[in-house]
């Protein structure tokens, strides 16, 4: 059993937030449509086998859909993908709306235009708190040369920003990323 000391969710993911991540979209076709959220949770695993790994909160009504898909397409949004990134995490949008994508024979949606992607499979999903750490298995692999997106999760503090989450920092929320991990 996991204990650990009550940490504000909101301090942690301010502290969290100063690795930067890049922003990946994991997305399939699902009853004949691209379905797909953006994740900012993607890291490696291990090389041998191929694994990566992306973390998905339990109230992810679209991983609920893509948790089904024999494959998922993990795109590595470029520089020039930011807003994509943003519009593939939007609630009640047509995510996919002025993007461009293609379907695998398989079902993995990739974006064009990404820094590079992966053709994945459900490897194994473990259970971590209040989101799944889900293990993929990479069956194709691709990379372009365009820069990838940088995601820093919050800003940085001001200097002199002192109150509030304890010592030397303030928490600055960005409303675009409320809920996210
Ligand atoms: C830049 C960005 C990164 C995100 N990263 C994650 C992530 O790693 N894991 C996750 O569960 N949700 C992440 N989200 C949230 C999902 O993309 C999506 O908004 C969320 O799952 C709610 O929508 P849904 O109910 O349709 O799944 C991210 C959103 C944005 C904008």
């Amino acid at each position: 059993m996991i204990t650990s000391p009550v940490i504000d969710p909101r301090r942690l993911r301010h502290v969290v937030g100063a690795f930067p991540s890049g922003v990946t979209a994991v997305a399939a076709m699902i009853d004949g449509e691209p379905t797909g959220m953006s994740a900012s949770s993607f890291t490696s695993v291990s090389l041998e086998p191929a694994l990566v790994s992306i973390c998905v909160a339990h109230t992810s009504t679209t991983w609920s859909l893509l948790r089904t898909a024999p494959r998922l397409g993990v795109s590595i949004l470029s520089a020039a993908q930011e807003s994509a990134g943003r519009q593939l995490g939007r609630r009640g949008a047509d995510r996919f709306a002025g993007l461009d994508w293609r379907a695998t024979t398989d079902g993995a949606v990739l974006l064009d235009g990404a820094s590079g992607w992966l053709d994945t499979s459900i490897e194994q999903q473990i259970q971590a708190g209040d989101h799944d750490i889900v293990v993929l298995a990479v069956h194709d692999l691709g990379r372009s040369r365009r820069p990838s997106a940088r995601f820093p999760r919050q800003p940085v503090p001001p200097p002199g920003g002192l109150s509030g989450c304890g010592p030397g920092f303030t928490v600055h929320l960005d409303p675009r990323r409320e809920g996210q991990p």
